[in-house]
């Protein structure tokens, strides 16, 4: 009996034995076409089939009835052959997990309480000229930030990791990303911002259009619709972009902001806009450690990925995210301020960007270096963090609430 798995060139034999025309089905395409042995379309076939026996599954095959049972051990990270549209039985646990994780943290931008921020803001007394310049460059990165996430992960990633329970995660974090802006948009309305100003920031301001113009070429990459994975260099190509945007993008290039404002909300200074950035920090290191652990998983699947050379390269493209992000805190932080300046946070991101090699097994680069910002670690652990539940102003309704 065949199996979806079975590349095509051998379902093609085995049913051309049995004498009858075989259906050859094109998983991007959805094109059927019949084909007997001596047809004309043969050379197309055996391009089907050599990309087949590459390409992982999209999730949108027709359905091939009466197919053996999905195992566990059918299940891989990438280039799957199995059925994606069955959730179980589980193989990443972790990512289950988290996606669990991830809804039961489930917060709104309305919720917060911005009446503060908004008489802060709009008392000429209230901040000084670097504290404002401190919020509206944040909002301007953030802004955008969030909406080149969500559109790597969408667009270019998504399609490529092909498993259900880790794509169950990734729709949680594309509506994650889909808040965050929100988030952002949320503040700069209530404050009167200039949304012109703070939303073109990336195109404007050379600090905050630097990050952006860094990752852009590792989603541009993958989300080429000719991208396949399923050889060496493409499978790198996708584990490269996977550690510029979880590693790089939400692991090193959001962190001064998330010290900058959450800084400025320990001093009493615009809480409702800090407390937006703290829920927050805590989707986005749960964004992070699940790309770590995905990274981890094709790393363990796939090893020959994982070559001396290629190891040197991500070494360096962390490194490029921490030059790049100190010279964000430099930008935006000429002056010390809040008892913060950039030195700090070089050193910040220097201690942050060793754990972030030691998660994905690389030798840390920075001797020497220590955490500035113990209460960052704090704000992290959740068990720690205050009651977010208990200040929460929304219910949600259930559907058994639901009136039509
Ligand atoms: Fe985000
Ligand atoms: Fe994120």
């Amino acid at each position: 009996m065949q199996s979806w798995e079975d590349p095509i060139a051998d379902a093609r034999t085995s049913t051309s034995s049995a004498n009858a025309p075989a259906v050859f089905i094109d998983p991007l395409t959805t094109e059927k076409r019949e084909q007997t042995e001596d047809s004309a379309l043969g050379s197309s076939t055996v391009a089907v089939a050599s990309r087949e026996r590459h390409e992982g599954v999209t999730g949108l095959e027709s359905i091939e009835r009466g197919a053996d049972r999905i195992r566990v051990d059918d299940k891989k990270i990438i280039n799957c052959r199995a059925d994606l549209n069955q959730l179980v039985p589980f193989k990443y646990e972790w990512a289950w997990q988290k996606y669990l994780d991830g809804c039961a943290n489930h917060w709104m931008p309305q919720e917060i309480n911005m009446t503060a921020d908004i008489a802060l803001w709009k008392n000429p007394e209230g901040l000084t000229e670097d504290e404002r310049t401190i919020v509206k460059r944040n909002l301007g990165f953030f802004s955008t930030a969030d909406s080149l996430v969500a559109n790597n992960l969408v667009l270019a990633v998504y399609r490529h990791i092909t498993n259900p329970e880790c794509r169950q995660y990734l729709l949680r974090q594309a509506f994650e990303e889909a808040v965050h802006t929100h988030a952002y948009q949320y503040c700069i309305e209530s404050l009167g911002l200039d949304e012109g100003e703070v939303f073109n920031m990336y195109r404007e301001l050379p600090v905050v259009a630097r990050k952006a113009e860094w990752a852009l070429p590792y989603t541009n990459s993958l989300g080429d619709p000719n991208f396949r994975t399923g050889t060496l260099e493409d499978d790198q190509r996708l584990l490269r972009d996977l550690i510029a945007f979880y590693v790089v993008f939400e692991g090193i290039f959001f962190y001064v902001g998330f010290v900058q404002i959450l800084s400025m909300g320990r001093r009493n200074k615009m809480t409702g806009v800090a407390e937006q950035f703290q829920y927050i920090l805590r989707d986005e290191s749960m964004h992070m450690n699940f790309g770590i652990d995905v990274i981890n998983q094709i790393k363990l699947e796939n090893p020959h990925l994982w070559t001396e050379s290629f190891q040197q390269e991500i070494t360096m493209l962390v490194k490029q995210g921490v030059e790049l992000e100190i010279q964000y805190a430099r930008d935006t932080m000429p002056r010390g301020i809040l008892g913060l300046n950039a030195p700090m946070f070089e050193e910040y991101l220097k201690f942050i960007a060793n754990r972030r090699y030691a998660q994905i097994g690389l030798p840390q680069q920075y001797a020497g270096v220590s955490n500035p910002f113990p209460w960052m670690s704090e704000i992290l652990d959740l068990k720690k963090e205050k009651n977010f539940f208990e200040t929460r102003v929304t219910e949600y309704q259930t559907g058994g609430a639901l009136t039509w």
